[in-house]
């Protein structure tokens, strides 16, 4: 089993990566912290501490970052995920509150009970890590790798033609992480929006699963809209997803190692640049990926039965 740590601004395709993490049976999901970015900060605790509550899994929430290091905040994607992350989907509200820790506190004390042995996988912006980086250095030892859903390092943006959305919403605390002397998988733009999935592959786990699958398929309704408006294509992206399935398989993917800079400001901004900072450790930007193998894995668990 890998002990992951989700780092999540739920988010539909958040959604899609907590249930897939709490229903593969080779995933030990240790916590999950938030943070703004499709949502904000509150909306998106109460989405994971529902989620959670859905599945049936007593998993601990901490709150994250509500606004990024320097920039002024966003708006949520509301466009993308909704007005409150699931599309028109609703939860009940949550019946358990969320760790009284910080989220860069949790982080810190949930790698150091484990030392070498949790993955980190953030999939919203990088406050968070970059919080803890700031107030808990040691992080950079305790964690196992730490792997990043965001940047569109060879092909174009998703905001701007420069900038993803998870980088592009802090890009200060993005060139932290990518700064900072630790393992980085990066998984962007140049292979998620490779790995897509239709209406027709959610159907079935409304049978499967009548509660989980059931919110799966009326969330990924609205995300599919956005997809056919924005990309014209009849599917979604799997980008949360592909990060948790790379943290468990990595040979699914084909990596080059670059170090990898963050334009902080101008028109490029959230721009993820290879071979700038040469000094830097290098990160593990992922280029290719065995979609089939993704996609399968992924529907696989999801179909499972194992989640309600
Ligand atoms: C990323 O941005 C968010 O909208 C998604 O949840 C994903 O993490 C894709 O650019
Ligand atoms: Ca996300």
């Amino acid at each position: 089993m890998t002990p992951i740590l989700l780092d999540t601004d739920p988010g539909i395709d958040d959604a899609m990566a907590i249930f897939y993490a709490m229903a593969d049976p080779a995933v030990e999901l240790v916590g999950m912290t938030t943070v703004f970015g499709n949502v904000y900060t509150k909306d998106g605790t109460r989405n994971a501490l529902a989620l959670a509550e859905m599945a049936g899994q007593a998993i601990p929430v901490a709150e994250g970052a509500q606004v990024p290091l320097v920039q002024p905040p966003n708006k949520p994607s509301d466009f993308v995920h909704g007005a409150h992350g699931l599309g028109e989907a609703t939860v009940p509200d949550p019946k358990a509150s969320g760790d009284p820790r910080p989220a860069h506190q949790f982080i810190a004390d949930t790698l150091a009970e484990r030392p070498g042995e949790i993955v980190l996988v953030a999939v919203g912006p990088l406050t968070n890590l970059a919080l803890a980086l700031q107030h808990h250095p040691e992080i950079t030892k305790t964690v196992k790798h730490v792997v990043v859903m965001g940047g569109a390092v060879r092909t174009a943006g998703n905001v701007t033609k420069h900038a993803e959305a998870n980088i592009w919403n802090d890009p200060h605390a993005a060139d932290a992480v990518f700064a900072a002397d630790w393992p980085v998988t990066l998984v962007g733009l140049d292979v998620t929006e490779t790995i897509r999935c239709t209406p027709e592959d959610f159907a079935p786990m409304r049978e499967t699963s009548p509660k989980c699958g059931a919110l799966m398929n009326e969330a990924a309704a609205f995300y599919f809209g956005f997809h056919i408006q924005q990309h014209g294509v009849n599917a979604c992206f799997l980008h949360d997803p592909a990060a948790v399935i790379a943290a468990l398989e990595p040979s699914l993917f084909d990596t080059d190692a670059v170090p990898l800079s963050v334009i902080c400001e101008g028109e490029e901004i959230g721009n993820t640049v290879e071979g700038m900072a040469t000094d830097r450790r290098a990160v593990n930007v992922c280029i290719a990926a065995d979609i089939d193998a993704v996609k399968t894995r992924f529907l696989r668990h999801l179909r499972s039965g194992v989640l309600p």
